[in-house]
């Protein structure tokens, strides 16, 4: 498996399983499947309700402790120092491991950033004790990196967001590269651009991605998440179906060339798929999240 440098030293399987969306009753089998043919990274979140299938599955898996990167997030309900680092020990609780792997803000707050920045103080002090290997931050632009980076004492590692063919946040993903902060791509091969009505065509009829698809003998999906790795990107697909899971992971056989990977590029359309960062606020997102 492919693994990238944190700028702290810390190694991460360029590709992971993503669990949003993968009801509770459904995780079990899908993070079964993927350790099952290699997978050693699980991207989860304490909003998705199913960090304790998560971790059922990884005991169950027998797979070592130590050869799995476990990363999880803290949900806007949970900002503000005393909150986030209960809110570690409640993903920890859930996922039943002593350490995390990766911890990072699921959102901004920009209503509220104060928070955003006291739930950063945390994982610091999270990071400092060891009960995290590495931190980060997710969905965050460029102003809202601005901002904590003029207070924080470490660099995110990580700044997961959405990238896929159609929205490719290329303004972020320059300011992270040049600061050292990874970007780690959600919905990555464009899930979001069928399973909400985002007026996208679906990624995987793309015609430019099914003539990339048929030159490499390789599914669209597979080109898509081969984009992101080849430019560098941590990529976390998500699937609940064991022969999606396996063919998603059967991505380093292959090249796409230089022209390939421009004829990509040029599909962006500026429309965000997801929730504007800018439009999250704790009154109409803030659902609290369970204890352990
Ligand atoms: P499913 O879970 O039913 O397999 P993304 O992570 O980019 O958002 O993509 C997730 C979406 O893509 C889900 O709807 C998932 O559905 C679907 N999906 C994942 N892998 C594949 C694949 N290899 N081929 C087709 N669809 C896929």
């Amino acid at each position: 498996m492919q693994t990238l440098t944190l700028n702290n030293g810390v190694h991460l399987p360029a590709l992971g399983l993503g669990v949003f969306q993968t009801p509770p009753d459904e995780t079990r089998a899908a993070v079964a499947a993927a350790l099952d043919v290699g997978y050693r990274h699980v991207d989860t979140a304490a909003a998705y309700g199913n960090e304790r299938e998560v971790g059922e599955a990884i005991r169950n898996s027998g797979v070592p402790r130590g050869e799995l990167f476990i990363e999880t997030k803290v949900w806007i309900s949970d900002y503000g120092y005393d909150e986030t680092l209960h809110a570690f020990d409640k993903s920890s609780g859930k996922l039943g491991v002593d350490q995390l792997d990766l911890f990072i803000l699921h959102q901004p707050l920009p209503s509220d950033f104060g928070k955003t920045l006291d739930a950063y103080r945390a994982l610091e002090a999270l990071l400092a004790d060891g009960k995290v290997r590495a931190i980060g931050v997710s969905n965050f632009m460029v102003d809202h990196l601005r901002a904590l980076l003029d207070v924080a004492t470490v660099v995110p590692a990580v700044n997961q967001l959405e990238i896929h063919l159609y929205f490719q946040q290329r303004e972020v993903q320059a300011f992270d590269s040049e600061h050292g902060i990874l970007n780690q791509a959600w919905s990555p091969i464009g899930g979001i651009t069928f399973y909400r009505d985002s007026g996208h065509t679906s990624a995987l009829e793309d015609p430019v991605i099914g003539e990339i698809s048929r030159a490499h003998g390789k599914s669209p999906a597979q080109v898509l998440l081969r984009w992101g790795l080849q430019q560098g990107r941590s990529v976390i697909p998500k699937s609940t179906k064991p022969e999606r899971i396996a063919q998603n992971l059967d991505v380093f056989d292959f090249e796409l060339t230089a022209d390939e990977l421009v004829a990509i590029d040029k599909l962006e359309t500026g429309k965000r798929g997801g929730p504007e960062p800018e439009s999250i606020t704790l009154a109409k997102f803030g659902t609290p999240i369970p204890e352990a």
